[in-house]
């Protein structure tokens, strides 16, 4: 016989839980004469059987119904699930602990988390002290907090030396611009890069022209060219965040965004820039769409990682009408608009082939070329003519 604070050493638990299982009647003690209360060895087994069913997710009142009568299948198949689920969440936590480690990818991890909690994603990766940029290109590019360094090495190798760092042709952004209604004086071009649509903005236009990127490599290009043209004095380059631009309300006519919304979310951005327009203001940006109601698995597949907020056209013009614009003019841009990206990006990419065949951007640079050649009639970039209301 046992003593409770025996009994309760035995099988580690307090003695007011083994009171409580008295209460249940689990275990039934024996009151002896001098007033203490003792337990027999059935109690002692009772008790690990008790533990055993508990680790496998019953509740103590269902240990009991176990314990008094047939066992109730349906309930244990229920709990057996139950623990399953339980296993498959903790192997996700093993993997993604792994990785966190440097054990493992976090590619898929950072994908979820980023469809789940796109904020909450950018604020964590900012505390594990990634900076704005480098968030949004972990977000966008890398993918990996572990081999995130070394993947935008390998992007900026391929691109330094391109020109163009989106689709885009100078037809396209003059007829973009011959679509907005009142000539502007003043227009804010956002994620510029080295500025092949300023040139042209610049050219078909008198306004005053800020352009701002965040690759401060890419500006001075432009600001070279610039000053090349004898146009230096109608320019001024800002290195900055697109999510946090440094400009007061109502201050540009125009803002001009090709191929670069998207990356804080088209919705957020334009929301974000509206009050730095003039009442009377215009906003043109570029974005990719799907450009038939049917596409194919492998596109599919493709923008759900690389850019699972592609919408069809009729979609996004909603959207955008929900933030506070009209919709004043739209249209898909060309072919060579396509091509004057994907043919330069192709030949730099076989041209560091040797050298880059390991490296994972070089890889996944390499994919999109062939999706964007193999499936171009699906998708591309459309121009969206907004006015604000
Ligand atoms: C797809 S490229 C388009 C570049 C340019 N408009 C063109 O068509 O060649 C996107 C541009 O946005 C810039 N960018 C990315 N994130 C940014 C941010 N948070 N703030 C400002 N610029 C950013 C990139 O450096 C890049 O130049």
């Amino acid at each position: 016989m046992y003593k409770i604070s025996e009994l309760a050493e035995k099988v580690g638990l307090s003695r007011t839980a083994l009171l409580y299982y008295e209460k249940l009647q689990l275990i039934t003690g024996l009151r002896l004469e001098n007033g203490y209360r003792v337990y027999s060895e059935r109690d002692l087994q009772r008790i690990h059987l008790i533990q055993q069913l508990q680790l496998g997710g019953l509740t103590l009142k269902e240990c009991k119904v176990c314990l008094e009568s047939k066992i109730d299948k349906a309930l244990v198949k229920q709990r057996l699930k139950e623990l399953d689920e339980e296993i498959k969440q903790k192997q996700q936590s093993k993997i993604l602990l792994a990785a966190i480690a440097g054990e493992g990818a976090l590619k898929s991890w950072h994908e979820s988390l980023d469809k789940l909690a796109p904020d909450a994603h950018l604020d964590w990766l900012k505390t594990q002290g990634f900076s704005d940029k480098e968030a949004l290109q972990l977000k966008w590019l890398s993918k990996d907090m572990n081999d995130h360094d070394i993947y935008m090495q390998d992007f900026m190798k391929v691109f330094q030396t391109l020109e163009r760092w989106g689709p885009g042709s100078e037809d396209d952004t003059k007829h973009a611009l011959s679509l907005i209604p009142t000539a502007p004086s003043s227009i804010l071009e956002i994620g510029c890069g080295k500025g092949l649509a300023t040139n042209v903005l610049a050219k078909c236009s008198q306004a005053q022209i800020t352009a701002i990127d965040n690759e401060q490599l890419a500006l001075d290009q432009l600001a070279k060219r610039f000053e090349e043209k004898g146009l230096a004095a109608r320019l001024e380059v800002c290195c900055t965040n697109m999510a946090a631009l440094p400009y007061s309300n109502e201050s540009y006519d125009l803002i001009w965004s090709e191929g670069s919304a998207y990356i804080i979310g088209i919705e957020k951005a334009l929301m974000l820039w509206k009050p730095i327009l003039k009442k009377q203001g215009y906003l043109m940006m570029s974005d990719l769409v799907w450009k038939t109601s049917s596409p194919s698995e492998q596109a599919i597949e493709f923008w759900r990682h690389e850019y699972p907020d592609i919408q069809t056209v009729q979609t996004r013009i909603k959207q955008i009408e929900k933030t506070g614009y009209q919709v004043i003019a739209n249209f898909s841009q060309s072919k060579s608009a396509w091509l004057n990206y994907y043919n330069p990006l192709r030949e730099r990419l076989n041209e560091l082939e040797p050298e880059m065949v390991n490296s994972t951007a070089f890889k996944n640079m390499k994919n999109e070329v062939s999706i964007c050649t193999e499936f171009a009639d699906e998708f591309g970039y459309h121009m969206f003519i907004l006015a604000k209301v």
